[in-house]
């Protein structure tokens, strides 16, 4: 939906989008695109951002993609430095890139726990600290994707919901710390959203009925029911909110843990 309806929202705005080639991130990248943002994406592979920069050029924006580990504070350093170049700036930071899989904690190892905090909490981090000395320049926008996993005592998911966790924290440090830098920080919680890789892995036919009968509004979300809450956000629309951690999950994660009727 967002990307069907055109505006001039972001027009003169450089986004650059972590884990933008798939799933919900690449859904924000097409929004943004469909209001007048010039976008980076990047991730691991460049296999997985190529088809979605031709997406977003066709959408008559200028988008590039950069492969980069997000793990990897130096690698993420020289790709920023590369969309600066290309694109002459940064104002809108998303940090996407994640990783998970289900594994109770007694069976996960120190790597497996490690690798998705390094992702997800470190990545966010690594991305945002590249990003600030350019979101700086004009004032800017930090979005976080987070998750309502840590809000429950989510089983299987001592890794993901630790990192997502400090994540939100996150949030709410920098907002403070780069407030008066004219950078706002927020980010979204969605819960599951249809047509993703994290839907595939972390969710069974028993959990989509479970979703199915306790969700409020009764279904998933789409990707772009998320992608239109990470435009407020990262637009002039949000422009008095920071620090705050939206959840896009038609009310599920509130229903969790009571069913009386
Ligand atoms: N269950 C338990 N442990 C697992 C696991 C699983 N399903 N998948 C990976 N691990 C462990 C590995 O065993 C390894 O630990 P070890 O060295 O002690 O054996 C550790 O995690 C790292 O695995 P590796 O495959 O080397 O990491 P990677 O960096 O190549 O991949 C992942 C990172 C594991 C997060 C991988 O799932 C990934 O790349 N995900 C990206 C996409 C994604 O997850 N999308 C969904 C978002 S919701």
């Amino acid at each position: 939906m967002t990307h069907m309806f055109r505006s001039d929202l972001l027009k003169g705005r450089v986004a650059l989008v972590t884990g933008g080639g798939t799933g919900i991130c690449r859904g924000i990248a097409l929004a943004f695109a469909a209001h007048g943002c010039d976008v980076a994406i990047t991730s691991r592979k460049i296999e997985h951002l190529e088809p979605t920069a031709a997406e977003l050029r066709s959408r008559g924006v200028r988008a590039v993609a950069k492969a980069a580990d997000v793990r990897n504070a130096d690698a993420v350093g020289e790709m920023t430095a590369a969309i600066v170049a290309d694109l002459g700036g940064i104002d809108i930071l998303v940090n996407g890139a994640a990783g998970n899989f289900i594994c109770m904690a007694e069976n996960l190892s120190p790597n497996g726990f490690g690798t998705v905090v390094d992702i997800d909490l470190k990545g966010t981090f690594n991305a945002s600290k590249a990003a600030l000395p350019h979101l700086k320049v004009r004032g800017g926008s930090v979005l976080n994707i987070s998750a309502t996993l840590p809000y429950l005592g989510t089983m299987g998911q001592s890794h993901a919901a630790a990192a997502k966790a400090g994540v939100d924290s996150l949030t709410k440090v920098l907002a403070c710390e780069w407030g008066p830098l004219k950078i706002r920080v927020n980010g979204i919680a969605p819960g599951p959203v249809e047509g993703t890789e994290g839907v595939r892995r972390l969710m069974t036919d028993a959990s989509r009925a479970s979703l199915q009968e306790h969700c409020p509004l009764g279904r998933m979300a789409t990707v772009d029911e998320i992608a239109n809450a990470a435009l407020y956000l990262s637009s002039e629309a949000a422009s008095f909110v920071t620090g705050v951690t939206l959840v896009v999950d038609g009310g599920l994660w509130l229903r969790s843990a009571r069913v009386l009727s």
